[in-house]
């Protein structure tokens, strides 16, 4: 029995919960069984069990996850649950949804399953239970998309909003964007919904062409109202709006705000009325369920919107009550684990096999890499051993004719998730039957692999000369033996995606418990948004300013040289 807490530190014992992970027994039980496993390949595994796709798949939430293709066996498996419990999983997951302060950095909880509690939950912060606050926003956001809908929200000259501008970036954009586009079956109503993010003026230059101001609301979307790429295009809007002929009165009746800095978003111009709340206990990230989701609401309705809730609640429940070895999100981590600290993955790749979810990885590259992108533990003291890798992706079947070559022979192992709905929306069934097998093709040929003999006997049998087939077969071998899960659905819907994103949500907090780093706050952006203010005031001035060395003064001057006069 471990010592833990006063009686461990007399001991000379150190805590669990400030030994580093990799300091743990479990940890070193899984470095010795990952070199037991090392002449093991993922076929054999199959060979010696016939049932492996039933023994290694799971289920929640109307999600099905085959995590068969990994090279990992039962033994696998209870090592890395058992990794997870000297962790504390259990009593971390416990804290996040009681609104304990998991964010440590900022003392503050992580919320974001209490945007999708049950409306008679009582979760507290600081002694006030948060949920009504909740409930009553849901409540305003169903009322403005019923009026929007209904052509009851009239700008200033009194026509009905047609096209909603969503301005924001990150967290503020990531989300909406992309569940407004992997729903696009779902739309319905008058709204068409547009999404500016990039301070680039090319960006806002191309969303406002064929405008009309009368008809046109703007969402402005900022947890802080101090990013500067959302104000400078808010500010583009507002330009625009008014040489457009709108009037400052009927700014008002065009220009709404989600944020956490009402004073900031009023000062700016923004109705009091108008602005919706966000809070300090939701990150940025993880916002998409609160008001920074209204172009979902605007795209594909409150009820939709209500659904998408309720799958991520579905799989919040699985998440806080299934057993490790049975919990989705936590597989996902702890396989994550395996192949970042044990087979040394510097990457992992999402590729889902289904054009609406094409911009799944980028939102999930935010949640991962802004959320796991850290290389000091709680506890202030560096990690030595690898944390979140780089998570990049793209959508099947395009990537077969694009980055599929590396995952198949190229140098490095990258895992990968493949995701795919079993039916579609269109009524293609053939081309849908195609992309399936195209999915499933991948990951048996990442499994499979194909020896040069193989290779060779391919060439011969086609009618190669053997010294060309001798010559071809090293470049046609794939090495095989690279693990890839398959998360299906019955159909991408409302509630499927939110539980999607709910299991990518608990796969990076359990990750972040595992490699004992805080997956909710984002220091590392402060320093670039810093020198980015300083350069931007250097560049306005004629003799440039103090630079930070040669590159960037030599850049500076080539810039303003390009740029004189205009
Ligand atoms: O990238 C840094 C970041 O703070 C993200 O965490 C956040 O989602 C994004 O910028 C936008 O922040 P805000 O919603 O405050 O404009």
């Amino acid at each position: 029995m471990r010592r833990t807490g006063a009686s461990a530190v007399l001991t000379g014992n150190t805590p669990p919960e400030t030994t580093a992970p990799n300091g743990l027994p479990e940890w070193q039980s899984l470095a010795a069984h990952r070199r037991e496993l090392e002449p093991v390949t993922i076929q054999a595994l199959f060979d010696g069990d016939a049932r492996r796709f039933e023994h290694f798949s799971a289920r929640a939430a109307g999600l099905h996850l085959d995590f068969s293709k990994n090279r990992l066996t039962r033994q696998t498996l209870l090592l890395l649950a058992a990794l997870a419990r000297a962790r504390g999983l259990e009593s971390a997951i416990a804290r996040l949804f009681s609104g304990a302060e998991v964010n440590g950095t900022e003392g503050r909880p992580a919320l974001h399953t209490a945007l999708r509690a049950p409306e008679g939950a009582d979760i507290r912060v600081h002694g006030e239970n948060i949920v009504p606050l909740v409930q009553s926003t849901l409540a305003r956001m169903k009322d403005l998309t019923r009026q929007l809908h209904a052509g009851a929200w009239p700008g200033g000259t009194g026509k009905p909003v047609r096209d909603v501008v969503c301005i924001g970036i990150g967290g503020s954009h990531l989300g909406p964007k992309m569940v407004t586009t992997a729903l696009r079956p779902y739309r319905n109503g008058p709204l068409r919904c547009r999404f500016v993010a990039n301070i680039d003026g090319a960006h806002i230059t191309e969303v406002l062409q064929g405008l009309d101001a009368e008809t046109t609301l703007f969402l402005v979307a900022s947890k802080s109202f101090t990013t500067r790429e959302t104000l400078a295009n808010a500010r583009t809007a507002r330009d625009w709006f008014l040489q457009q002929g709108g009037s400052e009165t009927d700014l008002a009746r065009h220009f709404i705000a989600v944020t956490a800095n009402t004073p900031r978003a009023t000062e700016f111009g923004v109705a009091p009325a108008n602005v919706f709340p966000m809070w300090d206990w939701v990150g940025g990230r993880y916002s998409l369920w609160s008001a920074i989701g209204l172009p979902i609401c605007f795209s594909i309705g409150f009820e939709h919107f209500q659904a998408l809730l309720a799958g991520a609640r579905e799989m919040d429940t699985h998440f806080r009550d299934a057993p490790i070895a049975e919990n989705m999100p936590a597989l996902l981590a702890l396989l994550a684990v395996w192949h970042r600290n044990f087979w040394g993955a510097a990457s992992h790749a999402v590729v889902p096999y289904d054009h609406s979810l094409r911009t799944l990885p980028a939102y999930l590259q935010q949640l991962d890499m802004e959320s796991s992108g850290k290389s000091v533990r709680n506890n202030g003291q560096a990690a030595d051993y690898p944390t979140g890798p780089v998570l990049w992706g793209g959508e099947g079947s395009n990537g077969q004719h694009a980055f599929h070559q590396l995952l198949h022979q190229g140098s490095d192992l990258v895992p990968v998730d493949f995701i795919v709905p079993l039916r579609p929306h269109h009524g293609l069934a053939d081309q849908h039957t195609q992309l399936f097998a195209s999915c499933l093709s991948q990951g048996a040929a990442l499994m499979h692999g194909r020896t040069a003999a193989e290779a060779y006997g391919e060439l011969v049998a086609s009618g190669l000369p053997e010294t060309e087939a001798k010559r071809l077969a090293p470049h046609k071998a794939h090495p095989g033996n690279r693990p890839s899960n398959t998360l299906t659905m019955d159909q991408l819907t409302p509630r499927t995606l939110g539980a999607l994103i709910a299991l990518y949500e608990h796969r990076v907090f359990t990750q972040g418990v595992i490699w004992d780093i805080n997956p909710f706050d984002q220091w590392g952006v402060e320093l670039g948004k810093q020198l980015a203010g300083a350069l931007y005031e250097q560049l306005q001035q004629p003799a440039g300013g103090r630079a930070l060395d040669s590159s960037t003064a030599g850049q500076c001057a080539r810039y303003s040289a390009a740029n004189r006069g205009r």
